[in-house]
Protein backbone atom coordinates (compact mmCIF):
# COMPACT_ATOMS: atom_id res chain seq x y z
CA UNK A 1 0.00 0.00 0.00
CA UNK A 2 1.42 3.68 -0.52
CA UNK A 3 -1.30 6.14 0.41
CA UNK A 4 -1.57 7.85 3.59
CA UNK A 5 1.94 8.39 5.28
CA UNK A 6 4.32 10.05 8.30
CA UNK A 7 4.35 13.79 8.77
CA UNK A 8 7.74 15.40 7.34
CA UNK A 9 8.17 16.78 10.84
CA UNK A 10 9.83 13.73 11.92
CA UNK A 11 12.30 14.39 9.81
CA UNK A 12 13.52 17.37 12.20
CA UNK A 13 15.55 14.69 14.22
CA UNK A 14 18.26 14.31 11.60
CA UNK A 15 18.96 10.68 12.59
CA UNK A 16 15.96 9.04 13.25
CA UNK A 17 15.06 5.57 12.47
CA UNK A 18 11.50 5.46 11.33
CA UNK A 19 9.44 2.71 11.97
CA UNK A 20 11.65 1.15 14.45
CA UNK A 21 12.29 1.22 18.06
CA UNK A 22 14.41 4.42 17.61
CA UNK A 23 13.11 6.34 21.00
CA UNK A 24 12.34 9.55 19.27
CA UNK A 25 10.29 7.52 16.95
CA UNK A 26 8.38 5.58 19.53
CA UNK A 27 7.03 8.39 21.57
CA UNK A 28 6.04 10.18 18.12
CA UNK A 29 3.84 6.72 17.64
CA UNK A 30 2.76 6.18 21.38
CA UNK A 31 1.25 9.83 21.59
CA UNK A 32 -0.39 9.64 18.43
CA UNK A 33 -2.08 6.26 18.63
CA UNK A 34 -3.17 7.60 22.72
CA UNK A 35 -4.96 10.21 20.68
CA UNK A 36 -6.65 7.73 17.50
CA UNK A 37 -6.83 4.34 19.39
CA UNK A 38 -9.27 5.93 22.22
CA UNK A 39 -11.67 7.15 19.14
CA UNK A 40 -11.40 4.01 17.16
CA UNK A 41 -12.69 1.88 20.24
CA UNK A 42 -16.35 2.61 21.08
CA UNK A 43 -16.24 1.62 16.73
CA UNK A 44 -14.81 -2.05 17.96
CA UNK A 45 -17.69 -4.86 16.61
CA UNK A 46 -17.42 -5.99 20.48
CA UNK A 47 -19.02 -2.51 21.34
CA UNK A 48 -21.33 -2.28 18.61
CA UNK A 49 -19.63 -0.81 15.94
CA UNK A 50 -18.37 -2.19 12.80
CA UNK A 51 -14.63 -2.75 13.05
CA UNK A 52 -13.70 -6.29 13.00
CA UNK A 53 -10.02 -6.09 12.33
CA UNK A 54 -7.76 -4.04 12.75
CA UNK A 55 -4.30 -3.51 10.80
CA UNK A 56 -0.69 -2.29 13.05
CA UNK A 57 1.52 -2.23 10.28
CA UNK A 58 1.58 -1.88 6.15
CA UNK A 59 4.05 -4.43 4.56
CA UNK A 60 6.72 -3.95 7.39
CA UNK A 61 8.34 -6.87 6.34
CA UNK A 62 8.96 -4.80 3.09
CA UNK A 63 11.29 -2.44 5.20
CA UNK A 64 15.01 -2.72 6.17
CA UNK A 65 14.46 -2.30 9.81
CA UNK A 66 13.06 -5.79 10.39
CA UNK A 67 12.60 -4.82 14.23
CA UNK A 68 10.60 -6.67 16.02
CA UNK A 69 10.92 -4.76 19.47
CA UNK A 70 9.41 -1.94 17.26
CA UNK A 71 6.48 -4.63 16.52
CA UNK A 72 5.85 -5.72 19.99
CA UNK A 73 5.93 -1.90 20.88
CA UNK A 74 2.76 -1.65 18.93
CA UNK A 75 1.40 -4.78 19.65
CA UNK A 76 1.49 -3.56 23.19
CA UNK A 77 0.12 -0.62 22.50
CA UNK A 78 -2.97 -1.44 20.07
CA UNK A 79 -3.95 -4.17 23.14
CA UNK A 80 -3.68 -1.54 25.83
CA UNK A 81 -6.37 0.88 23.85
CA UNK A 82 -8.29 -1.34 21.72
CA UNK A 83 -8.28 -4.78 24.69
CA UNK A 84 -8.13 -8.29 23.66
CA UNK A 85 -11.15 -8.42 22.02
CA UNK A 86 -10.34 -7.24 18.26
CA UNK A 87 -8.57 -9.33 15.56
CA UNK A 88 -5.01 -7.19 15.18
CA UNK A 89 -3.30 -8.27 11.84
CA UNK A 90 -0.64 -7.49 9.86
CA UNK A 91 -0.26 -7.80 6.12
CA UNK A 92 3.07 -8.69 3.91
CA UNK A 93 4.13 -9.07 0.30
CA UNK A 94 4.85 -12.76 -0.48
CA UNK A 95 8.01 -13.60 0.15
CA UNK A 96 9.11 -15.65 3.29
CA UNK A 97 11.89 -12.59 4.29
CA UNK A 98 8.73 -10.01 4.21
CA UNK A 99 6.77 -12.45 5.86
CA UNK A 100 8.83 -12.78 8.82
CA UNK A 101 9.83 -9.29 9.34
CA UNK A 102 6.16 -8.40 8.96
CA UNK A 103 4.65 -10.36 10.95
CA UNK A 104 5.05 -11.60 14.85
CA UNK A 105 2.55 -13.35 17.63
CA UNK A 106 -0.82 -12.31 18.39
CA UNK A 107 -0.91 -10.50 15.00
CA UNK A 108 -3.02 -12.53 12.28
CA UNK A 109 -1.09 -12.84 9.34
CA UNK A 110 -2.19 -11.77 5.92
CA UNK A 111 -0.98 -11.56 2.19
CA UNK A 112 -0.87 -9.52 -0.34
CA UNK A 113 -1.09 -9.97 -4.12
CA UNK A 114 -1.85 -9.37 -7.87
CA UNK A 115 -3.17 -10.30 -10.93
CA UNK A 116 0.22 -12.13 -11.83
CA UNK A 117 0.81 -14.17 -8.59
CA UNK A 118 -0.07 -17.96 -8.28
CA UNK A 119 -2.77 -17.84 -5.70
CA UNK A 120 -2.10 -21.49 -3.94
CA UNK A 121 1.66 -20.34 -3.54
CA UNK A 122 0.82 -17.16 -1.96
CA UNK A 123 -2.05 -18.87 0.21
CA UNK A 124 0.90 -22.16 0.88
CA UNK A 125 2.77 -18.95 2.40
CA UNK A 126 0.23 -17.55 4.51
CA UNK A 127 -0.57 -21.11 6.22
CA UNK A 128 2.63 -21.76 7.02
CA UNK A 129 2.80 -18.22 9.16
CA UNK A 130 -1.32 -19.12 10.05
CA UNK A 131 -2.08 -22.71 10.23
CA UNK A 132 -5.45 -21.87 10.98
CA UNK A 133 -7.97 -19.11 10.45
CA UNK A 134 -8.73 -17.43 7.31
CA UNK A 135 -7.21 -17.22 3.79
CA UNK A 136 -6.66 -13.16 3.27
CA UNK A 137 -5.73 -11.20 0.47
CA UNK A 138 -5.62 -7.81 2.05
CA UNK A 139 -3.93 -6.57 -1.06
CA UNK A 140 -5.85 -7.57 -4.02
CA UNK A 141 -4.21 -4.77 -7.24
CA UNK A 142 -7.23 -4.29 -9.16
CA UNK A 143 -5.36 -1.99 -11.48
CA UNK A 144 -1.67 0.11 -10.78
CA UNK A 145 -0.50 3.25 -10.05
CA UNK A 146 1.75 5.35 -12.52
CA UNK A 147 5.23 7.18 -11.96
CA UNK A 148 5.74 10.58 -14.53
CA UNK A 149 7.25 9.17 -17.43
CA UNK A 150 6.00 5.37 -17.14
CA UNK A 151 3.47 3.79 -19.79
CA UNK A 152 -0.08 4.43 -18.19
CA UNK A 153 -1.00 0.95 -16.00
CA UNK A 154 -4.20 -1.24 -17.22
CA UNK A 155 -4.76 -4.59 -15.60
CA UNK A 156 -7.25 -6.49 -17.95
CA UNK A 157 -10.60 -6.96 -16.69
CA UNK A 158 -11.23 -10.27 -17.16
CA UNK A 159 -8.19 -11.03 -15.69
CA UNK A 160 -9.05 -9.43 -12.60
CA UNK A 161 -12.43 -11.28 -12.55
CA UNK A 162 -10.67 -14.51 -13.18
CA UNK A 163 -8.56 -13.96 -9.90
CA UNK A 164 -11.18 -12.74 -7.85
CA UNK A 165 -13.24 -15.86 -8.71
CA UNK A 166 -10.06 -18.47 -7.79
CA UNK A 167 -9.47 -16.50 -4.49
CA UNK A 168 -13.31 -16.66 -3.81
CA UNK A 169 -13.63 -20.57 -4.36
CA UNK A 170 -10.93 -21.63 -2.26
CA UNK A 171 -13.18 -19.57 0.18
CA UNK A 172 -10.18 -17.25 1.09
CA UNK A 173 -11.23 -13.63 2.01
CA UNK A 174 -10.29 -10.34 -0.33
CA UNK A 175 -9.64 -6.78 -0.32
CA UNK A 176 -9.19 -4.55 -3.19
CA UNK A 177 -6.55 -2.05 -3.51
CA UNK A 178 -8.17 0.17 -5.35
CA UNK A 179 -11.88 -0.20 -5.31
CA UNK A 180 -11.65 3.58 -6.18
CA UNK A 181 -8.29 5.45 -6.72
CA UNK A 182 -9.17 9.20 -6.70
CA UNK A 183 -7.00 11.94 -6.57
CA UNK A 184 -3.39 12.97 -5.42
CA UNK A 185 -4.81 16.43 -4.90
CA UNK A 186 -2.46 18.98 -4.21
CA UNK A 187 1.18 17.89 -2.91
CA UNK A 188 -0.09 14.63 -1.95
CA UNK A 189 1.32 12.41 -4.58
CA UNK A 190 4.03 9.77 -3.25
CA UNK A 191 7.35 8.80 -4.37
CA UNK A 192 9.15 5.37 -4.70
CA UNK A 193 12.95 5.21 -5.45
CA UNK A 194 14.39 1.79 -6.15
CA UNK A 195 17.07 2.51 -8.42
CA UNK A 196 16.07 6.33 -8.90
CA UNK A 197 13.35 8.52 -7.86
CA UNK A 198 10.23 8.17 -9.54
CA UNK A 199 7.38 10.78 -8.09
CA UNK A 200 3.76 9.19 -8.60
CA UNK A 201 1.16 11.05 -11.35
CA UNK A 202 -1.45 13.32 -9.84
CA UNK A 203 -4.20 11.11 -10.84
CA UNK A 204 -4.70 7.53 -8.61
CA UNK A 205 -7.36 6.74 -10.90
CA UNK A 206 -5.04 3.19 -10.79
CA UNK A 207 -7.14 1.83 -13.55
CA UNK A 208 -9.36 0.48 -10.86
CA UNK A 209 -13.26 -0.89 -10.50
CA UNK A 210 -14.23 2.84 -10.19
CA UNK A 211 -12.72 5.40 -12.13
CA UNK A 212 -11.12 8.59 -10.46
CA UNK A 213 -14.45 10.69 -10.87
CA UNK A 214 -16.43 7.33 -9.08
CA UNK A 215 -17.54 6.16 -12.41
CA UNK A 216 -18.22 2.21 -12.88
CA UNK A 217 -16.52 0.10 -14.99
CA UNK A 218 -16.55 -2.64 -17.47
CA UNK A 219 -14.01 -3.72 -14.03
CA UNK A 220 -16.48 -3.11 -11.76
CA UNK A 221 -19.62 -5.38 -13.63
CA UNK A 222 -16.75 -8.23 -14.38
CA UNK A 223 -16.44 -8.12 -10.47
CA UNK A 224 -20.30 -8.03 -9.42
CA UNK A 225 -20.42 -10.91 -11.78
CA UNK A 226 -18.01 -12.83 -9.50
CA UNK A 227 -19.42 -12.13 -6.57
CA UNK A 228 -22.90 -12.46 -7.41
CA UNK A 229 -22.08 -16.31 -7.82
CA UNK A 230 -20.90 -16.16 -3.69
CA UNK A 231 -23.15 -13.75 -2.02
CA UNK A 232 -26.53 -12.11 -2.86
CA UNK A 233 -25.39 -8.30 -4.50
CA UNK A 234 -28.13 -5.39 -4.25
CA UNK A 235 -30.52 -5.92 -6.44
CA UNK A 236 -31.58 -2.67 -8.78
CA UNK A 237 -30.10 -0.95 -11.44
CA UNK A 238 -26.59 0.22 -10.77
CA UNK A 239 -25.84 4.08 -10.32
CA UNK A 240 -24.75 5.72 -13.39
CA UNK A 241 -21.35 7.62 -14.32
CA UNK A 242 -22.22 11.67 -12.85
CA UNK A 243 -22.07 13.96 -16.16
CA UNK A 244 -19.16 15.73 -17.33
CA UNK A 245 -19.44 19.19 -18.96
CA UNK A 246 -16.43 20.17 -21.49
CA UNK A 247 -16.25 23.82 -20.71
CA UNK A 248 -14.10 24.52 -23.38
CA UNK A 249 -10.90 26.85 -23.80
CA UNK A 250 -9.72 29.36 -21.16
CA UNK A 251 -7.04 31.72 -22.18
CA UNK A 252 -4.77 32.91 -19.12
CA UNK A 253 -2.66 36.00 -18.15
CA UNK A 254 0.70 36.76 -16.75
CA UNK A 255 0.34 37.62 -13.48
CA UNK A 256 4.16 37.78 -12.99
CA UNK A 257 7.50 35.24 -12.48
CA UNK A 258 8.46 33.86 -8.94
CA UNK A 259 11.46 36.31 -8.68
CA UNK A 260 8.87 39.82 -8.68
CA UNK A 261 6.27 38.07 -6.60
CA UNK A 262 8.17 36.97 -3.61
CA UNK A 263 6.81 39.59 -1.43
CA UNK A 264 3.00 38.28 -1.81
CA UNK A 265 4.23 34.48 -2.04
CA UNK A 266 6.59 34.93 1.08
CA UNK A 267 5.19 37.14 3.81
CA UNK A 268 7.63 36.21 6.07
CA UNK A 269 11.17 37.08 4.36
CA UNK A 270 13.61 34.97 3.72
CA UNK A 271 16.24 33.04 6.51
CA UNK A 272 19.78 33.35 5.90
CA UNK A 273 22.33 30.83 6.31
CA UNK A 274 26.15 30.03 5.17
CA UNK A 275 24.87 26.46 3.60
CA UNK A 276 21.19 25.79 2.50
CA UNK A 277 18.75 24.86 4.93
CA UNK A 278 16.58 21.71 4.01
CA UNK A 279 12.37 22.23 3.98
CA UNK A 280 12.65 20.50 7.07
CA UNK A 281 15.02 23.02 8.68
CA UNK A 282 12.64 25.71 7.74
CA UNK A 283 9.35 23.99 8.56
CA UNK A 284 8.06 23.86 4.77
CA UNK A 285 7.14 20.21 4.44
CA UNK A 286 5.58 20.97 1.22
CA UNK A 287 5.32 22.79 -2.25
CA UNK A 288 8.48 25.10 -3.52
CA UNK A 289 10.91 26.84 -1.98
CA UNK A 290 13.24 29.51 -3.53
CA UNK A 291 16.87 29.38 -2.75
CA UNK A 292 19.20 33.22 -3.46
CA UNK A 293 22.62 33.67 -3.25
CA UNK A 294 24.45 35.96 -5.93
CA UNK A 295 26.84 35.05 -8.25
CA UNK A 296 30.79 35.29 -6.65
CA UNK A 297 32.56 35.87 -9.80
CA UNK A 298 32.41 36.92 -13.59
CA UNK A 299 30.92 33.86 -15.35
CA UNK A 300 31.20 34.92 -19.03
CA UNK A 301 31.71 31.53 -20.38
CA UNK A 302 29.08 28.92 -20.06
CA UNK A 303 29.96 27.35 -15.92
CA UNK A 304 28.99 23.96 -15.02
CA UNK A 305 26.52 24.18 -11.77
CA UNK A 306 26.51 21.08 -10.12
CA UNK A 307 25.12 18.95 -7.48
CA UNK A 308 27.97 16.96 -6.46
CA UNK A 309 26.09 14.39 -4.36
CA UNK A 310 22.95 14.50 -5.55
CA UNK A 311 21.53 16.88 -3.09
CA UNK A 312 18.57 18.70 -5.36
CA UNK A 313 15.31 17.35 -3.91
CA UNK A 314 13.74 16.60 -6.38
CA UNK A 315 14.18 19.33 -9.24
CA UNK A 316 15.32 22.90 -9.18
CA UNK A 317 14.50 26.17 -11.86
CA UNK A 318 17.83 28.38 -12.14
CA UNK A 319 17.48 31.88 -13.19
CA UNK A 320 20.25 34.08 -13.08
CA UNK A 321 18.60 37.95 -12.53
CA UNK A 322 15.63 36.70 -13.62
CA UNK A 323 16.82 35.04 -16.51
CA UNK A 324 16.22 31.37 -16.79
CA UNK A 325 18.92 28.84 -17.57
CA UNK A 326 17.92 25.54 -17.13
CA UNK A 327 17.49 22.74 -14.54
CA UNK A 328 18.48 19.95 -12.26
CA UNK A 329 17.05 16.69 -11.48
CA UNK A 330 17.79 14.50 -8.40
CA UNK A 331 19.72 11.23 -9.66
CA UNK A 332 19.12 12.29 -13.64
CA UNK A 333 20.60 16.38 -14.35
CA UNK A 334 23.66 16.78 -11.96
CA UNK A 335 24.90 19.35 -13.80
CA UNK A 336 23.93 22.54 -16.31
CA UNK A 337 25.65 25.29 -17.26
CA UNK A 338 24.90 29.22 -16.19
CA UNK A 339 26.47 32.51 -16.95
CA UNK A 340 26.44 35.98 -15.48
CA UNK A 341 28.34 38.62 -13.47
CA UNK A 342 29.53 38.44 -10.35
CA UNK A 343 27.05 39.77 -7.88
CA UNK A 344 24.02 38.73 -10.46
CA UNK A 345 21.33 37.48 -8.75
CA UNK A 346 21.05 33.33 -8.72
CA UNK A 347 17.61 32.08 -7.97
CA UNK A 348 17.06 28.15 -7.62
CA UNK A 349 13.46 27.35 -7.37
CA UNK A 350 13.43 23.81 -5.76
CA UNK A 351 10.44 21.55 -5.75
CA UNK A 352 9.60 18.85 -3.47
CA UNK A 353 8.15 16.47 -5.96
CA UNK A 354 6.62 14.11 -3.18
CA UNK A 355 7.88 12.02 -0.50
CA UNK A 356 9.20 8.54 -1.13
CA UNK A 357 6.78 6.26 0.69
CA UNK A 358 8.20 2.81 0.34
CA UNK A 359 11.29 0.35 1.04
CA UNK A 360 14.54 1.57 2.80
CA UNK A 361 15.03 5.41 1.54
CA UNK A 362 11.90 7.14 3.48
CA UNK A 363 13.91 9.47 5.46
CA UNK A 364 13.55 11.77 2.05
CA UNK A 365 14.70 15.62 3.16
CA UNK A 366 13.58 18.28 0.34
CA UNK A 367 15.23 21.00 -1.09
CA UNK A 368 18.73 21.78 -1.32
CA UNK A 369 19.97 19.13 0.69
CA UNK A 370 23.51 19.19 0.41
CA UNK A 371 25.96 22.20 -1.43
CA UNK A 372 25.76 22.77 -4.82
CA UNK A 373 28.99 24.38 -6.60
CA UNK A 374 29.26 27.09 -9.41
CA UNK A 375 32.80 26.26 -11.15
CA UNK A 376 35.17 25.51 -8.72
CA UNK A 377 33.69 27.35 -5.50
CA UNK A 378 30.63 26.37 -3.18
CA UNK A 379 28.19 28.44 -3.06
CA UNK A 380 27.46 29.57 0.34
CA UNK A 381 25.52 32.90 1.68
CA UNK A 382 21.99 31.92 1.13
CA UNK A 383 18.80 33.34 1.30
CA UNK A 384 15.84 30.72 1.41
CA UNK A 385 12.31 32.19 1.19
CA UNK A 386 9.28 29.24 2.04
CA UNK A 387 6.81 29.90 -0.23
CA UNK A 388 2.88 30.21 0.56
CA UNK A 389 1.49 30.30 -2.58
CA UNK A 390 -1.35 28.43 -1.57
CA UNK A 391 -1.51 30.15 1.65
CA UNK A 392 -1.41 33.79 -0.59
CA UNK A 393 -4.33 31.63 -3.11
CA UNK A 394 -6.53 30.75 -0.40
CA UNK A 395 -6.69 35.18 0.78
CA UNK A 396 -7.95 35.59 -2.92
CA UNK A 397 -4.36 36.60 -4.58
CA UNK A 398 -4.21 37.22 -7.49
CA UNK A 399 -7.66 37.59 -8.71
CA UNK A 400 -9.01 39.72 -6.09
CA UNK A 401 -6.22 42.16 -6.67
CA UNK A 402 -8.67 43.16 -9.65
CA UNK A 403 -6.53 42.45 -12.43
CA UNK A 404 -9.21 40.29 -14.19
CA UNK A 405 -10.53 42.78 -16.60
CA UNK A 406 -7.22 43.82 -17.88
CA UNK A 407 -6.81 42.47 -20.92
CA UNK A 408 -3.74 39.87 -21.64
CA UNK A 409 -0.88 42.24 -23.16
CA UNK A 410 0.07 39.81 -26.27
CA UNK A 411 3.80 39.57 -24.80
CA UNK A 412 6.00 36.82 -25.12
CA UNK A 413 5.65 34.10 -22.69
CA UNK A 414 8.07 34.00 -20.07
CA UNK A 415 10.61 31.01 -19.50
CA UNK A 416 11.22 29.59 -15.90
CA UNK A 417 8.97 30.31 -12.78
CA UNK A 418 5.76 32.29 -13.59
CA UNK A 419 2.26 32.37 -12.38
CA UNK A 420 -0.61 33.03 -14.98
CA UNK A 421 -4.29 33.36 -14.17
CA UNK A 422 -7.64 33.33 -15.69
CA UNK A 423 -11.33 32.73 -15.23
CA UNK A 424 -13.84 30.09 -16.25
CA UNK A 425 -16.99 31.99 -16.71
CA UNK A 426 -19.79 30.17 -15.02
CA UNK A 427 -22.40 28.46 -16.98
CA UNK A 428 -25.13 27.24 -14.10
CA UNK A 429 -23.02 24.03 -14.51
CA UNK A 430 -21.18 22.54 -11.75
CA UNK A 431 -20.60 19.40 -13.46
CA UNK A 432 -17.07 17.12 -13.45
CA UNK A 433 -14.84 18.25 -16.10
CA UNK A 434 -11.48 17.28 -16.95
CA UNK A 435 -8.64 20.06 -17.33
CA UNK A 436 -5.70 19.38 -20.36
CA UNK A 437 -3.09 21.61 -20.28
CA UNK A 438 -1.83 21.02 -24.15
CA UNK A 439 1.50 22.29 -24.24
CA UNK A 440 2.16 23.56 -20.82
CA UNK A 441 5.42 21.75 -19.37
CA UNK A 442 5.14 21.64 -15.61
CA UNK A 443 3.41 23.02 -12.98
CA UNK A 444 0.79 23.12 -10.28
CA UNK A 445 -2.83 24.55 -11.11
CA UNK A 446 -5.40 25.69 -8.33
CA UNK A 447 -9.10 26.70 -9.13
CA UNK A 448 -11.42 28.20 -6.66
CA UNK A 449 -8.43 27.82 -4.48
CA UNK A 450 -8.01 24.41 -4.27
CA UNK A 451 -5.13 22.89 -5.45
CA UNK A 452 -5.60 20.59 -7.92
CA UNK A 453 -2.04 18.85 -8.37
CA UNK A 454 0.30 18.90 -10.43
CA UNK A 455 0.86 18.65 -14.39
CA UNK A 456 3.23 17.49 -16.69
CA UNK A 457 2.17 16.70 -19.70
CA UNK A 458 4.84 16.99 -21.53
CA UNK A 459 6.51 13.62 -19.79
CA UNK A 460 3.01 12.15 -19.21
CA UNK A 461 1.40 9.76 -18.61
CA UNK A 462 -1.46 11.90 -17.34
CA UNK A 463 -2.41 14.30 -19.66
CA UNK A 464 -5.94 15.73 -17.71
CA UNK A 465 -6.24 16.78 -14.37
CA UNK A 466 -9.50 15.73 -12.74
CA UNK A 467 -11.92 18.99 -11.68
CA UNK A 468 -14.85 17.54 -9.52
CA UNK A 469 -17.49 19.70 -10.27
CA UNK A 470 -18.33 20.62 -6.76
CA UNK A 471 -15.38 22.93 -6.61
CA UNK A 472 -16.99 25.09 -9.64
CA UNK A 473 -19.69 27.70 -8.56
CA UNK A 474 -22.66 28.20 -11.15
CA UNK A 475 -22.76 31.51 -10.80
CA UNK A 476 -19.51 33.32 -9.76
CA UNK A 477 -15.94 33.15 -11.90
CA UNK A 478 -14.37 30.20 -11.31
CA UNK A 479 -10.95 31.52 -10.36
CA UNK A 480 -7.98 29.31 -11.91
CA UNK A 481 -4.50 30.08 -10.79
CA UNK A 482 -1.36 28.12 -12.55
CA UNK A 483 2.67 27.90 -11.67
CA UNK A 484 4.11 27.14 -14.72
CA UNK A 485 7.70 26.20 -13.84
CA UNK A 486 9.32 26.12 -17.46
CA UNK A 487 7.45 27.73 -19.98
CA UNK A 488 3.88 28.34 -20.99
CA UNK A 489 2.47 27.57 -24.80
CA UNK A 490 2.41 31.70 -26.78
CA UNK A 491 -1.50 30.78 -26.84
CA UNK A 492 -1.82 30.41 -22.92
CA UNK A 493 -5.06 28.26 -23.58
CA UNK A 494 -6.39 25.40 -21.37
CA UNK A 495 -8.86 23.41 -21.89
CA UNK A 496 -11.88 21.71 -20.01
CA UNK A 497 -12.70 18.10 -21.99
CA UNK A 498 -15.83 15.98 -21.19
CA UNK A 499 -13.37 13.20 -20.34
CA UNK A 500 -9.96 12.20 -18.88
CA UNK A 501 -6.60 11.34 -20.76
CA UNK A 502 -4.32 9.34 -18.40
CA UNK A 503 -2.64 7.51 -21.07
CA UNK A 504 0.28 9.03 -22.97
CA UNK A 505 3.34 9.00 -22.45
CA UNK A 506 5.73 12.03 -23.95
CA UNK A 507 8.53 11.41 -22.86
CA UNK A 508 11.34 10.44 -19.70
CA UNK A 509 14.42 12.35 -19.82
C1 LIG B 1 0.65 -22.57 -9.08
O1 LIG B 1 1.59 -23.29 -8.31
C2 LIG B 1 1.18 -24.63 -8.07
C3 LIG B 1 2.12 -25.23 -7.04
O2 LIG B 1 3.47 -24.94 -7.36
C4 LIG B 1 1.20 -25.38 -9.40
O3 LIG B 1 0.80 -26.71 -9.20
C5 LIG B 1 0.22 -24.69 -10.34
O4 LIG B 1 0.31 -25.25 -11.63
C6 LIG B 1 0.52 -23.21 -10.45
N1 LIG B 1 -0.56 -22.55 -11.15
C7 LIG B 1 -0.37 -21.79 -12.20
C8 LIG B 1 -1.60 -21.17 -12.80
O5 LIG B 1 0.73 -21.56 -12.66
C1 LIG C 1 10.63 38.41 -14.15
O1 LIG C 1 9.99 39.64 -14.09
C2 LIG C 1 10.87 40.75 -14.07
C3 LIG C 1 10.03 42.00 -13.92
O2 LIG C 1 8.97 42.03 -14.83
C4 LIG C 1 11.69 40.76 -15.36
O3 LIG C 1 12.66 41.79 -15.28
C5 LIG C 1 12.39 39.44 -15.53
O4 LIG C 1 13.05 39.38 -16.78
C6 LIG C 1 11.39 38.31 -15.46
N1 LIG C 1 12.07 37.04 -15.55
C7 LIG C 1 11.70 36.10 -16.42
C8 LIG C 1 12.46 34.84 -16.34
O5 LIG C 1 10.79 36.27 -17.19
C1 LIG D 1 28.45 23.58 -20.78
O1 LIG D 1 29.14 24.38 -21.69
C2 LIG D 1 30.28 23.76 -22.23
C3 LIG D 1 31.06 24.79 -23.04
O2 LIG D 1 30.16 25.46 -23.92
C4 LIG D 1 29.83 22.57 -23.07
O3 LIG D 1 30.93 21.90 -23.60
C5 LIG D 1 29.05 21.61 -22.15
O4 LIG D 1 28.53 20.56 -22.90
C6 LIG D 1 27.92 22.35 -21.45
N1 LIG D 1 27.37 21.45 -20.47
C7 LIG D 1 26.06 21.29 -20.29
C8 LIG D 1 25.63 20.36 -19.22
O5 LIG D 1 25.23 21.88 -20.99
C1 LIG E 1 -13.11 34.72 -7.85
O1 LIG E 1 -12.44 35.88 -7.45
C2 LIG E 1 -13.26 37.05 -7.47
C3 LIG E 1 -12.36 38.23 -7.19
O2 LIG E 1 -11.77 38.10 -5.93
C4 LIG E 1 -14.37 36.87 -6.46
O3 LIG E 1 -15.24 37.98 -6.49
C5 LIG E 1 -15.16 35.60 -6.78
O4 LIG E 1 -16.12 35.36 -5.80
C6 LIG E 1 -14.22 34.40 -6.87
N1 LIG E 1 -14.94 33.21 -7.33
C7 LIG E 1 -15.26 32.18 -6.54
C8 LIG E 1 -16.00 31.05 -7.14
O5 LIG E 1 -14.95 32.16 -5.35
C1 LIG F 1 -6.07 5.51 -23.92
O1 LIG F 1 -7.29 5.41 -23.22
C2 LIG F 1 -8.45 5.55 -24.04
C3 LIG F 1 -9.66 5.46 -23.14
O2 LIG F 1 -9.52 6.28 -22.03
C4 LIG F 1 -8.48 4.46 -25.09
O3 LIG F 1 -9.58 4.66 -25.94
C5 LIG F 1 -7.19 4.49 -25.88
O4 LIG F 1 -7.16 3.39 -26.75
C6 LIG F 1 -5.98 4.42 -24.97
N1 LIG F 1 -4.77 4.61 -25.75
C7 LIG F 1 -3.69 3.87 -25.55
C8 LIG F 1 -2.49 4.24 -26.36
O5 LIG F 1 -3.64 2.96 -24.75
Amino acid sequence: MFQGGLPAWLLQKPNIILRSADTDYLEAVSSWLAILLPKIKPWLYINGGNIITVQIENEYGSYFACDYNYMRHLRKLFRFFLGEDVVLFTTDGNTDKEMTCGTLDGLYATVDFGTETNITVAFNRQRRFEPQGPLVNSEFYTGWLDHWGDQHAVVGAQKVSRVLEEMLTMGANVNMYMFEGGTNFGYWNGADHDTSFRSVVTSYDYDAPLTEAGDPTEKLLAIRDVIKRFRDVPSGPMPPATPKFAYGFVRLQQVGNISTLLDTLSPFGPVQSKYPLTFEEMKQYYGYMLYRTTLPQDLSEPTPLISPLNGVHDRAYVSVNGVFQGLLQRDTILVMNVTGKQGDTLDILVENMGRVNFGSKINDYKGLVSNLILGKDILTDWKMYPLDIDGAISSGWPHSNGQKSIPSPQREPSTGPTVYMGTLQPNGLAWDTFLKLNEWIKGQIWINGVNLGRYWPARGPQQTLYVPGPLLSTSLPNNITLLELEGAPTNLLLLFMDRPQLNVTAGKS
